[in-house]
């Protein structure tokens, strides 16, 4: 479901924003600090409950607001309406998801899938297996339905486990229940992730095929424990040295997903701007696999998009996004390189930020795009 409707108040340098995207390609041109990032970073706030820039999203409150409030309306039969709000004082999130308030972040993520190309879209290979596994699980969320409950199931008694190895004083029954616990859901994690692969797998070969041939990249999935000891053995095993650790070892907690190319780590050989084509590929692989599995599109969100792109390979990302159906917000300081991608007949809509002397950006539409 596309959003038709945006309206951001208190979000960083931005005006209060009120606008209605289209339901294909948004291009939005504007000079370096107009507030470009700082509006995508409101959807994926919306979509994904956090910051790409920060942790701490006091940061991404205005300077001169005690709150923010963003809020979009999803396209359908009924509309759906999904909204955020943080004061700057009472630090709490309030989300709000066809008119009523919701507890879960996992609610509006389930709402509005979307993925993220960004200059920084590189760390996703060299950074650490943290956003790896939040990679997979954003799909496996998507497409399985029982995963939230078993990561959720998961993560808690990993949770008990390490609070009690820490302990000191073991307690036996205790450790016990919850040990066993964590290996139920911990080996039922790993068959939705290792499903999810295999899926995965074949529509990453074909996106990356389109974008930059590299026959030798391999994804590998690693889950987080021996390969040959069911979770259960491993943690028996493992209880002395992770109690002189003070945390578990090894779990679905520490799953990865490792891309090389032939013999060497993707990370170390390839450059910058294939890396770049590399991480939109698993990026456009999510989404294809989402339509293919679900019926329902993807949200693209690409910030800058000809950093690191060459004009063939930018021409041939925006090919692939096209065809795909998804709508998508893409942001470029220049407006040449933004238009200059797509087929005569791509759906292109235009919002322009203009700077104001205070520093405020104000999102402007600029009527239908001329293309190439
Ligand atoms: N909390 C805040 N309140 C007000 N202004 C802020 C806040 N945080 C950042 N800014 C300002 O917002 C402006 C817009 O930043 P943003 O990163 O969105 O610009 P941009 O259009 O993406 O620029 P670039 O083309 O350089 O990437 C910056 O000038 C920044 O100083
Ligand atoms: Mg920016």
């Amino acid at each position: 479901m596309p959003i038709n409707h945006i309206s951001f108040n208190g979000l960083r340098n931005l005006a209060v924003t009120e606008m209605a995207p289209g339901p294909g390609i948004n291009l939005v041109v504007g000079a370096n600090g107009s507030g470009k990032t700082s509006f995508l970073e409101g959807i994926h706030l919306l979509g994904m409950g956090r910051s790409f820039r920060t942790r701490h999203l006091k940061h991404v409150i205005a300077h001169d607001a005690e709150a923010m409030t963003l809020f979009a309306r999803l396209d359908g039969d009924p509309p759906l309406p999904i909204g955020l709000r943080r004061t700057r004082d009472a630090g709490e999130l309030e989300l709000r998801l066809g008119g009523e308030r919701v507890p879960r972040l996992a609610r509006l993520t389930e709402a509005l899938p979307l993925q993220l190309v960004n200059p920084d879209a590189f760390r996703l290979l060299e950074g650490s297996p943290a956003g790896r596994r939040e990679f997979i699980d954003w799909g496996v969320f998507h497409v399985k339905h029982d995963f939230f409950d078993a990561w959720r199931r998961a993560r808690r008694a990993l949770k008990h486990r390490n609070a009690l190895l820490r302990h000191g004083r073991i307690e036996p029954d205790s450790l016990l229940a919850w040990e066993r616990e964590l290996a139920h859901w911990g080996e039922r994690l790993d068959a939705l992730r290792r499903d999810w692969m295999a899926a995965f797998q074949p529509v990453f070969e074909a996106t990356l095929a389109a974008l930059l041939p590299l026959p030798e990249l391999e994804l590998r999935y690693s889950r987080g424990w021996d390969r040959q000891r069911d979770l259960q053995t491993v943690l028996a095993q493992g209880r002395e040295t992770d109690r002189q650790m003070g945390f578990t070892q090894q779990g679905p907690q520490r799953a990865d997903l490792r891309i090389r190319l032939g013999r060497h780590p993707a990370v170390e050989v390839l450059s910058r701007g294939q890396q770049k084509l590399v991480v939109s590929a698993l990026k456009l692989a999510q989404g294809r696999l989402l339509e293919r599995v679900t019926g329902r599109t993807c949200l693209y969100l690409v910030d800058d998009l000809p950093a690191e792109l060459d004009a063939d390979h930018r021409q041939v990302f925006c090919r692939l996004l096209e065809t795909m159906g998804c709508q998508a917000f893409i942001t470029s300081v220049e407006h040449d390189a933004l238009v200059g991608s797509w087929s005569s007949h791509a759906p292109l809509t235009m919002f322009h930020v203009e700077p104001s002397p205070s520093g405020q950006g104000r999102l402007v539409p600029a009527g239908h795009a001329q293309t190439s």
